[in-house]
């Protein structure tokens, strides 16, 4: 019989790709359907194929475009008719690589292009994905049958710490920043409208730490050793939580240590 089926949007590299290499080693017999806008230059993730046969699925998806996501969606159904768990990851700073500053450095395309890509996308997925996500309730963790199948599918969207409007002491990073805000309150919105569906699907925000992968690379010489996390240390975390959820954690925003956060 088909484990549980995962669908990773954003997996070329970074988290995505650790959260692929997660499932596969960790939950025999899952499977993987891997999300990224080139699969063609996706090597590791074709690697990480080739070593698991039969169990990973790599589909071309750029999140900014809603056809890609459509036809993703149509081939998921056809090829496994649910989702138990679909995790948004993919995501930019800014499309010059750069956070904003200060007002300075705002420009009206910088922030569209960013918001498209990380609160647009997560929102248009869900859209499509949702009756798969409906459909699904398999487990990723050790949580026996009957607790697992309390609620279907789960839906996580990464955000960042960075997002949390009550958190917001520093300023700067207008885009990432009003992105991931939006973001939580897609998820928001989502945990309701899908909380009354039978059967609820849970909706959460994770906040995986500050983690050794290309977004936030340029910052990383400020950041503490012992706070910067490998992504194996920070998809662990991640994969512990969500091993956990249940209808009544549906809705919010948890960071790598289970903690909620504000926001
Ligand atoms: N790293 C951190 O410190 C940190 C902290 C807090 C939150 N986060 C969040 O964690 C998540 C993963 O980030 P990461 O650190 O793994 O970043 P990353 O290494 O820079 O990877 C970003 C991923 O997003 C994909 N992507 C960008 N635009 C896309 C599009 N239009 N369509 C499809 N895929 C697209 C990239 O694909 P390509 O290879 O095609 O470019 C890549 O796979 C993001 O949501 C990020 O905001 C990260």
């Amino acid at each position: 019989m088909l484990g549980p089926v995962a669908l990773i949007q954003g997996s070329s590299r970074g988290l995505g790709l650790q959260f692929c290499k997660h499932v596969l080693k960790n939950k025999t017999p899952a499977v993987v359907i891997a999300t990224c806008r080139d699969p063609d230059g996706a090597a590791e993730l074709r690697n990480l194929g080739a070593a698991h046969p039969g169990r990973l699925t790599v589909l071309r998806l750029d999140v900014t475009r809603e056809e890609d996501i459509r036809r993703a969606s149509e081939q998921v159904k056809e090829s496994f008719g649910r989702l138990d768990l679909i995790i948004n990851a993919a995501a930019m700073l800014h499309p010059s690589g750069k956070g904003e500053t200060s007002l300075r450095d705002v420009s009206a395309q910088g922030i569209i292009s960013t918001l498209t890509t990380n609160t647009v996308g997560p929102l248009v997925m869900a859209k499509y994905f949702a009756p798969l996500l409906q459909k699904g309730g398999g487990s990723f963790g050790q949580q026996p049958p009957e607790k697992a199948k309390q609620h279907s599918g789960v839906l996580a969207n990464i955000t960042a710490k960075v997002g949390s409007i009550g958190d917001n002491g520093l300023g700067g990073w207008y885009s990432y920043r009003m992105s991931k805000a939006a973001l939580n309150m897609a998820t928001r919105n989502l945990s309701i409208e899908l909380g009354r569906s039978r059967p609820k699907v849970v909706c959460v925000s994770l906040h995986p730490g500050t983690v050794n992968t290309d977004l936030s690379r340029q910052y990383h010489k400020n950041v503490p050793k012992d706070k910067l996390f490998s992504s194996e240390h920070s998809v662990n975390c991640l994969m512990s939580i969500i091993d956990t959820l249940n209808i009544e954690k549906s809705g919010k925003a948890y960071n790598w240590d289970g903690t909620e956060l504000p926001w």
